[in-house]
């Protein structure tokens, strides 16, 4: 292909790029940023050994020793670059109205200034000579499987050396992306910089960043803009920018599902198969969920992981909702993660890993805040510095950084599902909904029918976690765990939901079950009382009876819920008394509770299904009742 006539940088465009309106935007991309050089990802295991030696070059990695952890890195940010930055993530829209009160808004012309072509007052874009003396990086991905009819293809221009390999592990990357495109593909702009031009001469931080930061969507011309930060769902632009808030667009428009969900494959005794996806909010245990291993008593029970964060979800020809995981790796919390809470989870990170913000020991390898074993005398903590039990006790200074995360390869997971690839994706037989809640939600409520299913997602609270900047453990509405991945008006995401179960329905379709869960209620000593992890099976289970049409229960104001003698309790010292305690329905705190519903469906006023509102009515008028 000709290689357009640019001033300064040249685009080294790869014979294999055969698409003149990319190569194009990427010239026009240079060109704005000042991009000391362009270099087109391949995605082959060369370049990706390539760019890390690079990265521990640069200061970025450490390489950890390779006897104890081969070919795995450590990373540690910029410690105010530590997690997604909600207050400053915009959805931009022609229509305020249209991305809804629960969405950061500003104008497209107004942010298209302030990023990309300057503002009336003479300031300049924030995207102008933004890549001065930086590489940058021309990542081809796809969500989904390469070539699938449900797949989606983005194309991430970033300065990081360390997004692009990020990109390689969490999405299909590389070349072969270019074949699907064609000469004319659709593809996702997904721009991103760090934020940090060098000078000639000067060196690069560790970890370069910005302390202002925009994470910018506009949902009408599907692009992503991404300013500021090096760190995770700000950064790896295919994951919470595409394949949630984008994706959730075209979803809408085109009659499916983009979702902050886990899918699991559960097969019971007899052999049978279903499909479970579920979302719980940020730093919830979707990820420990999705690699759950089941108590040695529930012999012939065993679950398989399909996703561990996302799910697209479509109607299938058979007439249910089928699910893929648009990715192909995990980006997981580190702490609290160990042999006994997620063993599928460490065998996973054995080998080839980037860890990010945990601590670093004395013999080369990671450690963080959970793990098993002795607590090392000493570490050097995810900021640099030294830490040691003493330290921890007298500053309270965690070794990791409560955030910290890995990034890994589905395909080191032991617990992979045979499908977790399979382009028609799996067919969901139940959805469950669950927050973090220490007190009020039981532990597990089935939806009697799909609005009762939806109202419960719509209505969901959850305590904040590290996962985002700002305050952890306020409890906040986060509907559909999708509060920070939203696209547009939550309201009409209800709407969706309900619109999309009247058409299966009507179709003949059995609708999947829903559930309500929370595996986090505390006890008088500040103790979560439910064991969960492993011990989820238990509620599991009997979900899948429910579906099976076996498991019993008994009917509340909310929905069903197992009474103590419906569950399997084999391997397990939790009492009559411990389970009332997780499985109770305190009135008080459900009125208090219904008035928060009511807050939120009041900011939501204009588009609020009816139907969800008369879901409320019947409940209040039964807890009146109770
Ligand atoms: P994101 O990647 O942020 O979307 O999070 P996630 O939903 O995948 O959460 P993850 O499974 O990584 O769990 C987050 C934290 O919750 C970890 O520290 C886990 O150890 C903890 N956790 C997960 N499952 C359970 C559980 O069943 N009970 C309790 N008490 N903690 C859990
Ligand atoms: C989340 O916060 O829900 C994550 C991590 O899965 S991040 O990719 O940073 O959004
Ligand atoms: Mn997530």
């Amino acid at each position: 292909m000709n290689q357009p006539v640019m001033e300064g940088v040249s685009l080294n465009v790869p014979a294999y790029v055969r698409h003149p309106r990319l190569v194009a935007w990427v010239a026009e991309m240079a060109a704005l940023t000042g991009a000391a050089a362009v270099s087109w990802c391949d995605g082959s295991q060369d370049e990706y050994d390539r760019l890390c030696a690079e990265l521990v070059v640069g200061g970025t990695f450490k390489k950890l020793n390779p006897e104890l952890r081969p070919n795995s890195f450590l990373a540690c940010s910029d410690p105010s670059d530590v997690a997604r930055v909600e207050d400053r993530t915009f959805i931009c829209c022609e229509q305020k109205d249209d991305a809804g009160p629960t969405n950061n808004w500003m104008a497209p012309a107004e942010m298209r200034a302030l990023l990309q072509t300057g503002q009336a007052d003479g300031t300049p874009a924030l995207f102008a000579g933004c890549m001065k003396g930086r590489t940058m990086y021309v990542v081809p991905f796809s969500m989904g499987p390469l070539g699938s009819h449900i797949s989606h293809i983005g194309i991430e221009l970033s300065d990081s050396p360390y997004v692009a390999v990020n990109m390689r592990i969490m999405t299909r990357m590389g070349r072969a992306v270019f074949d699907v495109l064609g000469t004319d593909g659709a593809f996702v702009p997904c721009m991103h910089t760090v934020g940090a031009p060098l000078q000639p001469g000067e060196k690069s931080a560790a970890w370069p960043c910005n302390k202002t930061k925009y994470i910018v969507h506009y949902p009408e011309t599907r692009e992503i803009w991404s300013y500021g930060s090096g760190y995770g769902g700000n950064a790896l632009l295919g994951k919470k920018c595409f394949a949630l808030r984008i994706a959730s667009n075209m979803g809408r428009a085109q009659g499916w599902l983009a979702e902050h969900m886990l899918i699991l494959g559960v097969t019971n005794p007899a052999g049978k198969k279903y499909h479970v996806a579920a979302a719980f909010p940020s730093a919830c245990g979707k990820t420990n969920f999705a690699m759950l291993v089941p108590p040695t008593s529930f012999e012939g029970w065993k679950v398989t992981t399909i996703g561990d964060d996302i799910a697209w979800i479509k109607p299938n020809a058979d007439g249910k909702l089928h699910a893929i995981n648009p990715e192909s790796g995990y980006f997981g919390v580190a702490p609290g993660t160990n042999t006994k809470t997620n063993p599928n989870c460490m065998d996973s990170l054995k080998s080839d890993v980037i860890f990010t913000n945990v601590a670093l020991t004395d013999d080369g390898d990671v450690w963080w805040e959970g793990i098993d074993g002795e607590t090392p005398a000493h570490l050097i903590d995810w900021q640099g510095k030294d830490w040691t039990p003493q330290i921890a006790r007298e500053t309270g200074a965690k070794a990791a950084h409560p955030n910290s995360r890995f990034t890994v390869a589905a395909t080191n997971n032991p617990a992979l599902d045979v499908d977790w690839d399979n382009a028609e994706g799996v067919p969901i037989d139940a959805f469950m909904f669950g927050g973090r809640r220490s007190t009020t939600v039981p532990l597990v409520t089935e939806a009697r029918d799909w609005a009762e299913g939806v109202y419960m997602a719509a209505t969901m609270g959850s305590e904040t976690t590290a996962a985002a900047a700002g305050a952890v453990g306020q409890v906040r509405r986060d509907p559909f765990a999708m509060l920070p991945f939203m696209g547009y008006h939550m309201g009409d995401h209800f709407a969706h939901w309900l619109a999309l179960g009247a058409k299966l329905a009507q179709g003949g379709a059995a609708l999947p079950k829903v559930y309500c869960v929370n595996w986090f209620r505390k006890g008088a000593d500040g103790k979560f009382v439910w064991p969960g992890y492993g011990d989820n099976m238990r509620v599991l289970k009997w979900m899948i009876e429910r579906v099976e049409g076996s498991g019993g229960g008994e009917e509340s104001v909310f929905g069903v819920s197992p009474r103590y003698d419906d569950l399997n309790w084999a391997g397990l010292d939790f009492s009559r008394a411990q389970y009332q305690s997780v499985i109770s329905i305190d009135r008080a705190a459900w009125l208090t509770e219904l008035g928060l519903h009511g807050e939120l469906f009041a900011q939501l006023a204009g588009r609020l299904p009816a139907q969800l509102l008369a879901t409320k009515a019947r409940i209040e008028q039964q807890l009146e009742a109770a």
